[in-house]
């Protein structure tokens, strides 16, 4: 395991549009990081300048506070899986994870303890005659997660290894994953653009957009503090309320409605941020008709006709209590409320808003 550090780390293709564009953070040893980002977004490209496959165009990065732009790709130690796994379909599941092994000079009994020891760590050591073509997807999962770990990686970078899998499937494989990664404490970036794997899995969330990073935080400091209307709607599902607020000297004009202001600001223009699972049913509050219900399991997701447009809420019952068309009111805690500049789309820190 190792510490990564990473300083103005940039790759252009295209001088005018760079596809990671000075992006700069540190990784503790053990640590598991999720990068999160729309597709281009860079993801892919910074982890393979890690891994050696691409070389930065400027900016260095360090393992242990050793600068490795020079050194080659299979003298870094990183394990990688990405999303196509790719084993060697000629090969057995055994003589795929012993693959990675094949520089090492080790002996042949003592590589294939390790591959074994590897192999029951991720529970398929009851497949290991068996060809890759033999075997479901899950099972071919593992197997990759097998190879990536079987010569102790400093660095673990996974790209998206579960998108090919179906939902339970993927459900089991994400627990997995973080089982396996603290059992190691290997560092680990892992790439995803569905936010619920990255807020259940990561330490840390990196959000990225257009080359750049746009916030690094725990998960939670994601949820409640987005710095940017970006960050608020990519985390959490369903996605944020955001509505249109006009400042009217402290008042927030939003449509027909008028919402009172905590804290203050000389922004004029502003977006109102509200998540649907801080919004209740209330007797007093904002006044709607019910126009679309969608069960969710154990959880209810209406949308609600507002006079300053569609809000959506969610309610923790598996039984739908309203009917499209019923009227009821809504209403919500001020704490929970974000506020945004229109214009550059930040976060106002300590402004928010509530139903007058
Ligand atoms: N080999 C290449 N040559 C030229 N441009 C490239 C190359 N690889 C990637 N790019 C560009 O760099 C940008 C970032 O690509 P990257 O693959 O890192 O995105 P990503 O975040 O991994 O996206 P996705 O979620 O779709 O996998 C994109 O605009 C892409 O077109
Ligand atoms: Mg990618």
């Amino acid at each position: 395991m190792a510490r990564i550090t990473l300083k103005n780390l940039k790759k252009a293709w295209l001088a005018e549009s760079p596809a990671v564009d000075g992006i700069n953070l540190e990784l503790k040893e053990g640590e598991l990081a999720s990068i999160l980002g729309p597709s281009g977004c860079g993801k892919s490209t910074t982890l393979l300048m890690l891994a050696g496959i691409y070389a930065p165009t400027s900016g260095e990065i360090l393992f242990d506070g050793e600068i490795v732009n020079d050194v080659e790709a299979r003298d870094r130690n990183v394990g990688i899986v990405f999303q196509s796994y790719a084993l060697y379909p000629n090969m057995s599941v055994l003589n795929n994870i012993l693959f990675p092994l094949r520089f090492k000079k080790l002996p042949k009994n003592v590589a294939e303890k390790e591959a074994r020891n590897i192999a029951e760590l991720v529970m398929i050591e009851d497949l290991l005659e068996r060809r890759p073509s033999q075997l479901s997807g899950g099972q071919q999962q593992r197997v990759a997660l097998a190879r990536a770990l079987v010569k102790k990686p400093n660095l673990l970078l996974l790209d998206e290894p579960l998108s090919n899998l179906d939902a339970t499937l993927r459900l089991n494989m994400r627990s997995e994953i973080k089982r396996i990664q603290k059992e190691l404490e290997v560092t680990t970036i892992l790439v995803t653009h569905d936010q619920i794997e990255a807020t259940t899995m990561a330490d840390r969330i990196i959000c990225m957009n257009k080359g750049k990073i746009i916030q690094l935080g725990s998960p939670e400091e994601l949820y409640k503090k987005p710095v940017s209307k970006f960050v608020a709607s990519f985390i959490g599902s369903p996605p944020m309320n955001l509505f249109e607020g006009q400042n009217d000297d402290g008042v927030i004009r939003a449509g027909a409605l008028n919402f009172g202001m905590k804290g203050t600001t000389d922004k004029k223009n502003l977006i109102c941020g509200l998540r649907p699972e801080n919004i209740n049913i209330a007797e007093q509050g904002i006044e709607g008709t019910i126009y679309t219900i969608e069960p969710l399991g154990r959880e209810i997701l209406y949308g609600l006709k507002t006079e300053t447009g569609i809000i959506w809420f969610l309610e923790s019952t598996s039984n739908a209590e309203y009917d499209i068309g019923n009227l009821v009111r809504i209403n919500f805690d001020y704490q929970n409320t974000l506020v945004f500049d229109r214009d550059t789309e930040e976060r106002l820190d300590s402004v928010h808003f509530y139903v007058e």
